[in-house]
């Protein structure tokens, strides 16, 4: 294990990624927990994230004690580099020279961080202070032109550092450098594919033995759908799946779950038909958190029948769902984001549901979750689906919704995801709701005739991990196909825009 200390940047869990990309197993934890615990993990390398731009802001974050004398080899990152630099004697100097953005590094000794790499290299850097000297007995190793000490390695002590960000991708040789500390603090690539699902395979046996029963709600997604498969592999018929169909799916999706995943699975199913149920709940109503509401209370209530259906064939104690670690993460860490939505996730239900939660994923980041359904045979197009909400196409009507409208949006929408696809921009593209604006209308003339229809917003976006996001600049062609389609394919559209907003401040869903 690879402990990443979080200094409170949303940098840890990027290094963390890229920790595993190495095939290393890595974990975060908070600066706040004490030494001892960390040691208790067994850790073979600690790496202290970015953070805060100041060692010297007011509440700034400290090197959990004693941390250094645990003689496990520690790579500091930014804030922890110098962090690193002045708890051990080191100078920080508060500069007021701030260094932003991509910067040229200059290594002056190729070290064991730089060993092969060129002497210039583009780097990413975001911070306010310097380290002005290294510890005593440090060598450095790298510079640019505005930070003398932009490095630093103590080979026998186990201890390096650096003021850029290895971590992301405008860091030319960063994930070179972030190998090349794990190479030498002795970490060996077995975190493996095969063998995350075969250990959470074996970890779910373990925790349901070899009677207990679990049901899983399928939402269609890919997390649901990757848990499903592990908690079926591990203990087969004594799981029951359920598909609630609540008719807000995209066009093909509610087969893929039906047809494609129970046959590569063989997972046992029962599906449930509340299209009728949801439309008449969601009847004339038109506030976006309304929906959202209603469709979560319909959803549990249909699966509470569904369960009490299951356990007439005896009790039922396990619940699965597909938690990730970034949830984990984030939850554990206390940073009390806004609920500027409430979302709802299918597969998320309510705690006084009295089940014990089976939650395979835990560990996992969103593409490790994607490799694990592939390395368990799920369906490319399931695996590899966009994020999706909860609450589906009824939270991208703007308006009231009605079968005729869900019907008109899902033709745009498969229209839209197929030119995407075309294209081969699936993996570019974050997402791309398609918005249906049932209450605008707007002329437009179609072959003689005035056309009096609704418009559609395509709204693709590039992100990482949805907290923020860019509007995609998808080209111009591109486009220019999916809107001549929709409009020639889909009756009542006769308009298509595009929405050019990042989030913040738009967030990515209409409602
Ligand atoms: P927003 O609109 O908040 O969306 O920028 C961020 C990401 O979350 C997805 N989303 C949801 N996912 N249940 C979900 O499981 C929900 O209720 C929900 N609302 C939004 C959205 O598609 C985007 O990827």
């Amino acid at each position: 294990t690879v402990l990443v200390v979080d200094f409170g940047a949303q940098y840890a869990q990027l290094i963390a990624r890229r920790v595993r990309e190495c095939h290393v197993y890595s974990e975060i934890v908070p600066s706040t927990m004490p030494v001892e615990e960390m040691m208790a993990k067994k850790p073979k390398a600690i790496i202290l994230s970015g953070g805060p731009s100041s060692v010297y802001a007011e509440g700034a974050p400290a090197v959990p004690v004693g941390l250094f004398r645990t003689g496990v080899p520690t790579f500091g990152i930014c804030y922890g580099f110098q962090a690193m630099a002045q708890e051990l004697g080191g100078k920080v100097a508060r500069t007021g020279v701030a260094e932003y953005g991509g910067t040229r590094l200059t290594v002056t000794d190729e070290g064991v961080l730089f060993a092969g790499l060129p002497a210039e290299q583009a780097v990413w850097m975001s911070h306010g202070d310097s380290v002005a000297a290294a510890p005593e007995g440090f060598a450095v190793t790298a510079t640019t032109a505005e930070t003398p000490v932009a490095a630093f390695e103590h080979p026998e002590l186990g201890l390096y550092g650096v003021q850029f960000h290895p971590e992301v991708l405008h860091s030319e040789y960063g994930q070179t450098v972030l190998k090349h500390f794990l190479d030498a603090a002795g970490c060996r690539p077995s975190w493996t594919m095969l063998n995350i699902v075969e250990d959470a395979v074996e970890a779910v046996r373990a925790q349901i033995g070899p009677e207990g029963r679990a049901i899983c709600a399928l939402s269609g997604g890919v997390d649901s759908a990757v848990a499903a498969a592990m908690v079926q592999r591990a203990i087969g018929d004594r799981l029951t799946c359920v598909f609630v169909d609540h008719g807000l799916l995209r066009k093909g999706e509610a087969e893929q779950v039906e047809r494609d995943f129970v046959a590569a699975t063989g997972v046992k199913l029962r599906v449930v038909d509340a299209q009728e149920r949801f439309l008449k709940a969601l009847d004339g109503v038109t506030d976006p958190e309304e929906k959202r509401k209603i469709i979560g209370r319909e959803f549990i209530r249909v699966f509470e029948d569904e369960q009490r259906a299951i356990m007439a064939d005896g009790p039922v104690d396990f619940l699965v769902q597909g938690t990730l670690y970034p949830d984990v993460v984030e939850s554990g860490g206390g940073t009390g984001t806004a609920n500027i939505k409430s979302h709802h996730n299918v597969g998320g239900l309510p705690d006084d549901l009295r089940f014990s939660l089976v939650e395979p994923l835990r560990a996992l980041f969103k593409d490790e979750v994607r490799r694990a359904g592939e390395e368990l045979g799920l369906p490319a197009a399931m695996v590899w689906r966009q994020p999706f909400p909860g609450p589906g196409l009824g939270i991208r009507i703007v308006g009231a919704v009605t079968r005729e409208r869900l019907e008109i949006l899902r033709e745009a929408d498969a229209i839209a995801r197929e030119e995407l696809s075309r294209a081969g921009l699936d993996r570019e593209i974050w997402q791309c709701p398609v918005v249906l604006l049932a209450d605008v209308r707007s002329v437009g003339v179609q072959g003689d005739g005035r056309t009096y229809g609704h418009p559609v917003v395509l709204r693709p976006v590039s992100s990482e991990d949805a907290m923020t996001a860019d509007w995609s600049r998808v080209p111009y062609d591109v486009l220019a196909r999916i809107s001549t389609r929709i409009t020639n394919e889909v009756r009542e559209i006769n308009r298509v825009v595009l929405d050019v907003t990042s989030k913040p401040p738009g967030t990515i869903e209409w409602e």
